[in-house]
């Protein structure tokens, strides 16, 4: 479905099928991300009564959390391009009894309709340009809506760092032992979103580094973070098989499902549970957070 509808591919992936639905799988997702909200929130220095505008906010991991920082006096606009993502962070801000220091528009990063010139005092966006084709667009429109002073904190994954992975292992798993069925599988998966032309995979940090200067921004910090490490082993069995690693992939029943035969699911399934629930395999994950000033 579009965007705008109740239902869209944004929207039922930050609220379904990231984590599959399951508390147990959300909590930990959401404790892996506190802490990078808090780093980007402390890089755009916002205090009370400044404006934050955040980019992508999903369900408000970062806006939400801004709410308290600008205090009354100040304001967080949410921006994202699902209208279902908006509604649920404007039900989020309405149950705090915050919604007048909340504004909620329906905008791309890389054309930001409905934000005025020199409008806001920091722009925070996490894992969103990522997705984007034409990813230093949004910089410039950062620095556009920026008023001179106001600063940009940015985090998003390099997968360029940890893609694309050897031949059998599919995000971090080693299902060699497992082939050929784990081949189909992994076909799959790169045939929902072909390596070649998946806008996840076409940058890394100097990348973006190079685009943040460009758009005019000064005074720039970028903090590279790599981790290398196993898989942690699912929370919860039936809810990872109805995740996605991201909006624009299938989950892993989708992908198993389309790939094998009835008569393969079962026995690979069994072979994966048991290979997951060890931690086989190895994932390396990284992130590049950058933060810049609009000169005064
Ligand atoms: C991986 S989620 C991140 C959400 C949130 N920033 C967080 O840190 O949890 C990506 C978000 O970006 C939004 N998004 C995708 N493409 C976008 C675009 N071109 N402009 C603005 N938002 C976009 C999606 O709707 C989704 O809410």
């Amino acid at each position: 479905m579009g965007a705008g509808t109740s239902q869209d591919v944004w929207g039922s992936w930050i609220l379904e099928r990231r984590d599959g639905g399951a508390g147990a799988s959300r909590s930990r997702l959401f404790e892996r991300l506190a802490p990078v909200r808090d780093q980007i929130l402390q890089g755009t220095r916002i205090g009370e009564g400044g404006t934050l505008m955040d980019v992508g906010c999903g369900d408000g991991l970062v806006s939400l959390g801004a709410l308290d920082l600008v205090g009354p006096s100040g304001k967080v606009v949410f921006v994202d391009i699902s209208q279902q993502n908006l509604d649920f962070c404007r039900q989020a801000v309405e149950e705090r009894g915050q919604l007048e220091r909340a504004a909620f528009r329906f905008a791309s990063a890389d054309r930001l309709d409905g934000i005025d010139d020199e409008s806001v005092d920091a722009i925070t966006t996490r894992a969103v340009l990522i997705y984007l084709p034409h990813k230093h667009l949004a910089f410039e429109e950062f620095h556009r809506a920026l008023r001179p002073g106001g600063r940009i904190s940015v985090w998003e994954p390099i997968n360029a760092h940890g893609e694309p992975e050897p031949p059998d292992t599919i995000l971090g798993f080693d299902l060699g032992e497992l082939a050929p069925q784990s081949t189909k599988v992994r076909e799959a998966f790169d045939r929902a979103l072909p390596p070649d032309r998946d806008p996840m995979l076409d940058f890394d940090e100097r990348d973006v580094l190079s685009w943040v200067e460009a758009a005019g921004f000064t005074d720039l910090e970028l903090r590279l973070e790599v981790y290398d490490e196993p898989p942690r082993p699912p929370a919860d069995w039936e809810a990872f098989l109805d995740s996605s690693p991201n909006p624009l992939a299938p989950t892993w029943r989708e992908a198993i499902d389309e790939a094998l035969a009835e008569n393969e699911v079962e026995p690979f399934l069994a072979g994966f549970r048991s290979l997951a629930e060890c931690g086989t395999g190895r994932y390396r994950r990284a992130g590049a957070h950058i933060i810049g000033v609009k000169p005064a």
